[in-house]
């Protein structure tokens, strides 16, 4: 049987999340989890398989509307009836966490189905069936973790503006951690609105903050000073907790990475649970600060070196 595959990796937000909604500038970096998207020939209905639904496309639950709307759409664009196909999602990336599970799922599949065409999505094709499944997943997203898991290197990120890729001098050293809670990010977007409407200017003053602190650390990207970028994201994150998107068990998790040696530490994502990222000096340093986190109640931690795909 004809089978083709398409994958993604998901991705962490280094600095300017929130602030991004409201046309500052973010920064984001590849994380090498991954998911697959395997496509075969088969007979009958479009049979999709994953963790979290298997059955036919038409029978997908509410919350996978997006899912099934982008399937049909990219088959019709590529000229294929609706049936005959099986789909298999296989993926490493944990739901709701902040690293772009949703979005990897949908250019994985996307990139499958053209590939099962013997074709390749320009990045204009990939972003438009891939904002079918992200629309309906998220309501009105920003579009950075659709630009950040298609692409293979870190990017600067403006609201409707191609993304650009970010110069690096050196390797980072991140651990992620995850707090084990799901990470409501349309929740906490809509926080940040109430609060923008209750106290506009001192919301306004953070989102500025934010957009410098991402203009900063884009230079210590590309001078390669990692003491400067850590300071960076710990600035951030005060942005952060005054908009009122972090909570205890970040807060803990943040704490304790930077006494663990981190550089800097930040919640990543849309917050309330979900992950934090720190900065290390080193991937010795990121194993020590990755398993301290571990002892002090992480659900999981990952740690990794910009400069190559393995992740530990
Ligand atoms: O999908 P998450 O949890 O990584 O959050 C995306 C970043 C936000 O700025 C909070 C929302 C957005 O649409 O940009």
């Amino acid at each position: 049987t004809r089978k083709a595959l398409g994958e993604a990796h998901s991705k962490l937000i280094l600095v300017g999340e929130h602030a991004v909604v409201y046309g500052k500038p973010a920064i984001a970096i590849p994380f090498p989890l991954k998911v697959r998207s395997i496509v075969e020939e088969s007979s009958g209905n479009i049979m999709f398989e994953s963790a979290v639904y298997t059955g036919p496309i038409d029978s997908m639950p509410m919350r996978m509307k997006g899912i099934s709307e982008c399937i049909k759409e990219t088959l019709h664009y590529l000229g294929k009836p609706l049936e005959g196909l099986r789909i298999r999602i296989d993926s490493a990336i944990p739901l709701g966490r902040g690293l772009g599970s949703s979005a990897a799922v949908a250019v994985a599949l996307v990139r499958s189905l053209f590939s099962f065409c013997g074709q390749e999505p320009s990045q204009r094709e990939l972003f438009s069936f891939v904002q079918i499944a992200e629309t309906h997943a998220h309501g009105k997203p920003s579009g950075i973790d659709m630009a950040a898991v298609s692409s293979e290197c870190p990017i600067w990120f403006e609201r409707e503006k191609e993304p650009i890729p970010v110069k690096t001098n050196g390797p980072l050293y991140i651990v992620a951690s995850d707090t084990g809670r799901i990470g409501d990010t349309r929740i906490a977007v809509e926080n940040v609105r109430k609060r923008y409407l209750l106290e506009p200017e001192k919301v306004e003053k953070s989102l500025e903050k934010i957009g410098k602190i991402v203009d900063e650390a884009k230079n210590a990207l590309l001078n390669g000073d990692m003491y400067l970028l850590g300071q960076l994201l710990n600035r951030n994150q005060e942005e952060l907790i005054s908009l009122g998107v972090s909570d205890d068990g970040l807060n803990r998790l943040i704490e304790r990475a930077r006494n663990a040696g981190a550089l800097g530490a930040k919640l990543t994502g849309g917050g309330l649970g979900g992950c934090m990222i720190a900065l290390a000096d080193s991937l010795e340093s990121a194993r020590i600060i990755s398993s301290e986190l571990m002892k002090s109640g992480a659900f999981r931690s990952w740690y990794f070196s910009s400069q190559d795909d393995s992740l530990y």
